[in-house]
């Protein structure tokens, strides 16, 4: 028996997704706890593949139960969309997928404050995937969100609706606030099935000794207060954050595993003082197909970048690393990690709290030598060229935490397990 939660240490995309998907062959509960359909994650296997924004990265896996906890807020269209794309490939949802009567809802209005809000600041602004996430959470934190457990009664939904219209200074004509009402009651009718009270659910299957398995969405970076600020996403990607948002407590949770990208990637503005906006950094987007899952987007790539590697690792707690897309540098001549930064001329080893002064902040590298095989076929320490292993263990040497898994590809097989010494 044991729980784990698999956490994005860097600003998002870092494979979550894969590494759930791995992990959870020995599962039986895979719980996304926070975010909504800002995630974008991408799991392959087969030769297919898939992107998912809501439903948890252990679907595929037959028997596992699936479940979407409190602090996500779920955008019942998307949802929907979702769980239709994947009955279409043979996915069913019937016991084993469930979701917390908590859950706060995406409604139209939060997409359009979110688009709004982008477009009031400007050249400042935060560059959301427009998901309607921070409004949503905005929402739920002023106590005037919609949940789950409102969803069967119309009368309800259409007071709480009036009165989140009104708080939001848009006016809406009653037709259409009760034509919305009757959406998420016949939405609410359809999940019923789903729904559930998730906190005693998880009590009960840790008491039954069951394995657990606690999806992150985002990164650390990205958390609401632990994040470059206000450049951010608006909830707790940070491990504290996993009971907060599913009720699960947080001594029962025995390994946090940290996954990091070889190298650092961000989508959206905000401080990203390793980025590489030159040949390098096309390079690693080209090879890496660094695109946004959710928004297309091109991500910023950059180098891996240690004091915000390590500050992550320990406001998580990190037991151990997973190193993903470790293939992707095959063929870049040299390697850097950065040590430190410079910010004023002064050497600083803690990632700053303003992002104003991470902005200035100048990366202080070490640097490597490439390597230049491929190595997507490998499947054993043992066959990784000489200066792949030399990168991993300087990132493992400076964070100070084992890394125990290796990605080399985004198929479920190009993963390496590396049992440590002394285990
Ligand atoms: P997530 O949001 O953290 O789950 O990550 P995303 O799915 O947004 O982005 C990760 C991307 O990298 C996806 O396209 C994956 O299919 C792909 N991927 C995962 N692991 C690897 C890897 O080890 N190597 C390569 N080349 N691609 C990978
Ligand atoms: P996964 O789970 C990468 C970024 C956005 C933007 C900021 C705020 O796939 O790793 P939001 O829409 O959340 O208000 O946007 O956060 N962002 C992500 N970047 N991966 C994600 O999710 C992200 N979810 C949000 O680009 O900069
Ligand atoms: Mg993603």
């Amino acid at each position: 028996m044991s729980s784990t939660a698999v956490l994005g240490c860097i600003f998002g995309d870092e494979a979550k997704a894969k590494i759930v998907d791995v992990l959870a062959a020995d599962a039986d509960i895979i719980v996304r706890f926070q975010g909504g359909s800002n995630a974008g994650h991408t799991i392959q296997f087969e030769n297919k593949k898939f992107v998912m924004h809501l439903i948890p990265s252990g679907i595929f896996h037959e028997h596992k139960v699936c479940i979407l906890g409190s602090g996500v807020v779920l955008d019942p269209e998307q949802l929907e969309k979702e769980m239709e794309a994947l009955q279409a490939n043979g996915v069913s949802f019937e016991n084993r997928f469930f979701i917390d009567e908590r859950t706060s809802l995406v409604l139209p209005i939060h997409k359009e404050i979110d688009a709004w809000m982008e477009e009031l600041k400007e050249d400042d602004n935060i560059g959301t995937t427009k998901r309607g996430i921070g409004p949503c959470y905005s929402d739920s934190i002023s106590r005037i969100g919609l949940r789950m457990c409102d969803l069967d009664n119309k009368e309800y939904i259409v007071k709480k609706l009036n009165y989140l219209y009104k708080y939001h200074k848009i006016s809406e004509s009653q037709e259409n606030l009760k034509a919305l009402s009757e959406r998420y009651f016949q939405f609410g009718n359809r999940m019923k099935k789903y729904m559930m009270n998730i906190p005693y659910y998880l009590d009960k299957a840790y008491r039954e000794n069951k394995e657990i398995l606690f999806e992150g969405a985002q990164g650390t970076l990205l958390d609401i207060y632990f994040g470059t600020y206000p450049f951010v996403t608006s909830s707790h990607t940070v491990s504290g954050g996993i009971s907060v948002a599913s009720g699960y407590a947080p001594n029962r949770i025995d390994l946090l595993v940290g996954v990091y990208k070889s190298y650092f990637t961000r989508v959206g503005s905000g401080p990203f003082p390793t980025e590489q906006i030159n040949s390098v950094g096309d390079q690693i987007r080209k090879q890496g197909n660094e695109f946004g899952s959710t928004t297309g987007r091109p991500r910023r790539c950059g180098w891996f970048d240690a004091v915000a590697a390590k500050f992550s690792a320990m406001i998580n707690g990190i037991d151990s690393i997973a190193l993903t897309l470790l293939d992707v540098l095959s063929g870049v001549n040299e390697l850097y990690i950065c040590d430190h930064y410079e910010i004023n001329g002064k050497a600083i080893y803690e990632f700053p709290a303003d992002q104003r002064l991470l902005a200035q902040a100048k990366p202080v590298y070490i640097k490597l030598e490439g390597w230049t095989e491929d190595i997507s076929d490998c499947k054993s320490w043992d066959e990784l060229p000489e200066r792949a292993k030399d990168y991993v263990r300087k990132i493992e040497v400076i964070m100070d935490i084992p890394i125990n898994i290796l990605s080399v590809g985004p198929n479920r097989d190009q993963t390496i397990f590396l049992i440590q010494e002394d285990e």
